[in-house]
């Protein structure tokens, strides 16, 4: 039983690498794992309480927004703002950053998307939720505002997600590699059991809404046809995975190897993902784990936010397999 290392122990060894830090860390992101568990606790009885279906109201994002969405929400800024060490918040649900009561002590930003992956909480389909975290630019915490919101995603302290699938799984990385820990309900506790992640550097699936064929441009298009072409020597044609939440799909090329790809199309131009706490945490994530996630072009990490709530195309994955999908998004093949 020794060797069961708790998501708060692992913190707080890998405060060691952080000296100048002083513990604040470890609090945030022992902070954020307390908020998982109060999530998980209703996500996985999801049929049982009154939070199954549509509230009836949209969100900023022009979607409509399910119960476990706000309950996911309330219960992180409630939990997580309580303790005072955020002094400014960004969620998917909230058009306005949210400014914690107590924030005054706050050094941190926290951004996060309370529900990843909505369309599949009726249907007992994996879904998550995804964090990023940042220093606070602004000296004092009480005057904390939406420029601390917008730095790139290179700024980053910390990142991670939790999915809320056969097991619930938290993963999060402070720089310095990426590790998985397991939800245990007997002791109550989140458990290393995924210690410095590795992505292959190629592998055999692809992620994509064939469905959206039609509003894909046509580099996108050739780009499909390529990956679904017989031919041995390149692996293909690959097998396609795609879940319908980001965070699964991702989990799940992150330990297998392969590319997830959420491209413009017609319907959103800019892709359908958000830059602030979806792309740039996994891409953060996805580089610590020595994988490559690019708007097809760019460098998710160095994109410099303008909102909060901004989209962003997602080219993210294994290596080899992202650069292949670049190659075709830019036309060189
Ligand atoms: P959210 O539930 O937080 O709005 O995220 C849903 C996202 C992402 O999880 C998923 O990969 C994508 O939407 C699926 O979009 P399509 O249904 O357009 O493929
Ligand atoms: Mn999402
Ligand atoms: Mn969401």
């Amino acid at each position: 039983m020794s060797n069961l290392i708790t998501i708060e122990r692992h913190i707080l060894e890998q405060q060691r690498l952080f000296p100048e830090a002083h513990g604040e860390l470890t609090d945030l992101l022992t902070d954020v794992a307390f908020a998982a568990k109060l999530v998980r606790k209703e996500v996985v009885r999801a049929g049982l309480a009154d939070i199954l279906g549509f509230t009836g109201s949209t969100n900023v994002q022009g979607e409509e927004v399910k119960k476990l969405d706000l309950f996911a929400n309330e219960q992180i800024i409630s939990a997580i703002g309580a303790h005072g060490r955020f002094a400014v918040m960004g969620s998917e649900e909230n058009e306005e950053i949210i400014i914690p009561t107590n924030n005054e002590s706050g050094n941190y930003v926290l951004l996060f998307d309370p529900l990843d992956g909505s369309s599949n909480i009726d249907v007992n389909v994996s879904v998550g939720t995804i964090f990023s975290i940042y220093k606070l630019k602004t000296s004092d915490p009480t005057k904390a505002n939406l420029a601390d919101c917008l730095q790139p995603g290179a700024e980053q302290v910390a990142a991670g997600y939790v999915i809320y699938g056969s097991s619930v799984v938290m993963v999060y990385t402070t720089g310095h590699g990426v590790h998985g820990f397991t939800y245990d309900p007997t002791i109550g506790e989140f458990l290393l059991s995924h210690e410095n992640i590795t992505t292959p550097k190629s592998g055999k699936y692809y992620s994509m809404n064939e469905g959206s064929y039609a509003q894909f441009n046509e580099s996108t298009k050739k780009y499909l046809d390529y990956i679904k072409t017989e031919d041995k020597a390149t692996g293909r044609p690959y097998s396609t995975r795609y879940i319908g939440s980001l965070v699964a799909d991702f989990h799940r090329n992150l330990l297998t190897g392969g590319v997830f790809i959420y491209p413009p199309t017609t319907k959103h131009q800019n892709g359908k993902l958000r830059l602030m706490y979806e792309a740039n945490p996994l891409a953060f994530i996805c580089e610590q784990a020595g994988g490559r996630a690019t708007n097809g072009r760019d460098r998710i990490l160095d994109i410099q936010p303008a909102e909060l709530h901004q989209r962003t195309p997602l080219y993210i994955g294994s290596t080899d397999d992202v650069i292949v999908a670049e190659e075709f998004e830019q036309g060189k093949r």
